[in-house]
Formats: structure tokens, sequence, C-alpha cells
């Protein structure tokens, strides 16, 4: 008997739809080769289920989600939606929140035909292979929070005395839980922890060092561990980005360091993550939904792909499949071929391809 897995799609908003086609064909092409079966339930998020059912989180798609081995998702948003009370991101928000997923895996590695289009130097970034490991459930992004009319302030300086505030909080407990996955990683890895935080300022961060140095000291000696303030790491992401193996750090902080990581590798168009828990994992591109080329057929469709890959790793335990769309992703590039926002000046237009042709090629390489 073949094996068979339930996979909730969410093709979202923008360039979603043409890229998550392309990443099914995929893997349809993979249960072949690796002998198992793909069962998909796509169902909407974002801004495509506001139009729908006025609503970017729908229950159904909740229930769908939750009844799935896998969620893989495209993108969500696009201008349409930005002034309106409800925004697409509160969907992605709650579906992390609902899936418990409070560890975001951002992979960042050179494909080194790709590595003049990086805006760094090629031997700044040649060899680079980091992981970052972002705390997701908690934080900035949930914390209490409130706007409000401050009465005492009111009429100060001609202002209306409008007043908001955002709150850092961190348990020992989430902070345990993800310091855990990080360092599990770094023993599969180079056994490197680079603890990222503002100890020098926030609370917050001052429990997240002692607490990840404790259990570091407790139960992964054998992992090298050493924090860095998020200032210096910024900076240090561009000077020196071989310098990192896995970086651990919290909601905001990771959400921030890991665009700028992904500019190391020249294209958020190559990037994937997944986001784990105690719920269905998620796979998605770390890229948007560029609703700009949405609908013209020449989106890249590779992070979409290489989500396929981390999901067939991290969900399915089907290694062989990951290594092999990885694989086939970099026969592609290395036989020269592209997409139009991977393409630097004075590329060969022969080259390139649009989103369903690159799709093409990397079935046809896939072992
Ligand atoms: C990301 C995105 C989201 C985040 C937004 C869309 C809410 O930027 O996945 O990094 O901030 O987490
Ligand atoms: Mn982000």
């Amino acid at each position: 008997m073949s094996k068979k897995f339930r996979i909730c799609t969410l093709p979202g908003d923008g360039i979603g739809p043409e890229i998550m086609e392309q990443a099914l064909r995929v893997l349809d092409k993979i249960g072949e080769l690796y002998d198992c079966e793909f069962e998909y339930d796509e169902e909407l998020i974002g801004g495509c289920a506001i139009d729908a059912v006025d609503n970017p989180w729908p229950e159904k798609t909740e229930k769908a989600a939750l009844d799935s081995d896998a969620v893989l998702l495209a993108a969500v948003g696009g201008k349409k939606w930005d002034h309106g009370e409800k925004r697409p991101e509160q969907g992605l928000l709650a579906l992390r929140k609902s899936m418990n997923a409070y560890c975001n895996l951002r992979p960042v590695s050179i494909f080194e035909p790709l590595i003049d289009s990086s805006t760094l130097k090629p031997d700044v970034i040649r060899g680079v292979d980091l992981m970052i490991v972002r705390e997701l459930t908690g934080g900035i992004y949930f914390g209490r929070r409130n706007t409000s009319s401050d009465v005492e302030g009111a009429g100060v300086n001609g202002t209306k005395g409008w007043r908001a505030y955002d709150t850092m909080e961190y348990s020992e407990y989430e902070i345990e839980r993800i310091a855990r996955y990080a360092f599990e990683m770094a023993r599969k890895r180079r056994s490197h922890v680079t603890s990222v935080d503002k100890a020098n300022v926030l609370d917050s961060s001052k429990l997240w060092r002692k607490v990840v140095h404790e259990l570091g000291e407790a139960e992964y000696p054998d992992v090298e561990l050493d924090d860095m303030l998020v200032d210096a790491a910024a900076m240090q992401l561009v000077k020196n980005p071989g310098f990192f193996d896995v970086i651990l750090t919290e909601n905001t902080f990771g959400d921030i360091l890991s665009d700028e990581a992904s500019m190391i590798s020249g294209s958020l168009g190559m990037l994937a993550s997944a986001s784990l828990g105690s719920k269905t994992p998620i796979f998605e591109p770390c890229h948007g939904s560029a609703p700009d080329i949405a609908g013209q057929g020449i989106a890249n469709p590779l992070a979409q792909i290489l989500s396929v890959a981390m999901m067939l790793r991290y969900a399915f335990d089907m290694p062989e499949a990951a290594d092999s769309i990885e694989n086939a992703v970099d026969e592609v590039l290395k036989a020269g071929w592209l997409t139009r926002d991977l393409a630097g000046e004075g590329a060969d237009e022969s080259k390139i391809l649009n989103t369903v042709e690159m799709g093409d090629k990397v079935i046809a390489a896939l072992k």
C-alpha cells in the first residue's frame, strides 16, 4: 500500500494560485517517483477569503487545516485590501496561532549560479548556509495592545492625544521550547547557535538569554552557543554572514532579520519556510503575493516548489524526495535557466522562462 498524505492547499492572493499550481505538479510527480499519494483540499485565506466570505480566516479553512497532514500556503495580501478593516495578514497570523506553529524555520543558502544577483560581494556570501529559527506565536505580534485617546495628553502641542502600545512578553516555557528546537537543529548542522536578543535594554530579552543559556548548559553542552544583540546581528549578517549556522530569535527580530538575510541569497524568490508546532505544520515561500505581476504567468515558482521540499522533509519524513526537488532546482539553475525576477541586466533572453516552463524544467530534472 502506498502512503497517503492529505494537504490543505491555500493559494491565497496575487501570484499565489500560479505558483501553487506548479508546486502541486511537482508534488504529483514526486508521488509517482516515490510511490505515495497526495490528496489536496484547497481553501481560502487572506484577501480572496475577505472577498468571498468577508473573513480572512474562514472557519472552513481552519477545519480543513486541522484535518490535514500539512498546510501548503502560497501568499496573501495586496493593495486592494490595504485600507479595509479586515486585512489578509490577519488570516496568516490566525493560521499560525491556530496551528500553534511556534517554530518558524527560514533557511538561507546560496545558489551558486545566482551568486551575482546578490547585492553583496560574491566573496562575502560564497558558501553561506544558515538557518533562522524564529519564534512565531509570541512577542509583540500577539501581545497586549491598545490604541486609545489619552485624556491627560489630549490637545498637547495641538495633537488629539492618541496613544498606542504593543507589548513584547515571553514566558520561560515559550522561550525554552523554541530554544530546544534550535539546539536540536544545530546538532544536525554545524553545532553552533547564535541567540539574538536585545538584553542590554529589554526585560523579555534578559529572560530569553537566561533561559537559552540554562537549557544549553544543561542539555546541549556539545552545541556552541553565543549571544548577539540584534543590532549587531543585523550588521554581522551583511559583514560576515558565513559566521552564522543557526540563528535563534524572537518573533519581531526574526521577521526583520529574515528579510535582511534573504538578500544574501540574492533573491527572495528562492526562499522557503516551515512553521512547525503541535498541530498541522505549515509550509510557504518567504516572499509575498507580488500583485504587480499577478496573472501574467511570469512569477518565479521556485520558492513555492522548495516549500514542497521542506514539507516532504519536515512533515512527511521523506528526505530523499526533498533532496530530489532541491537537486532538481540546482540543476535547472546550473543549466542557466531563470525566471524574469532572477535575470540580471544583460541576461540571455532565450534562457528566461515563464512560470509553467520553470515548473516543466524542475519536473524533468526530478529523480
Ligand atoms: C512574514 C511576514 C508576516 C510576518 C506578515 C505578512 C504578517 O512578513 O511571514 O515574515 O510579519 O510574520
Ligand atoms: Mn516578514
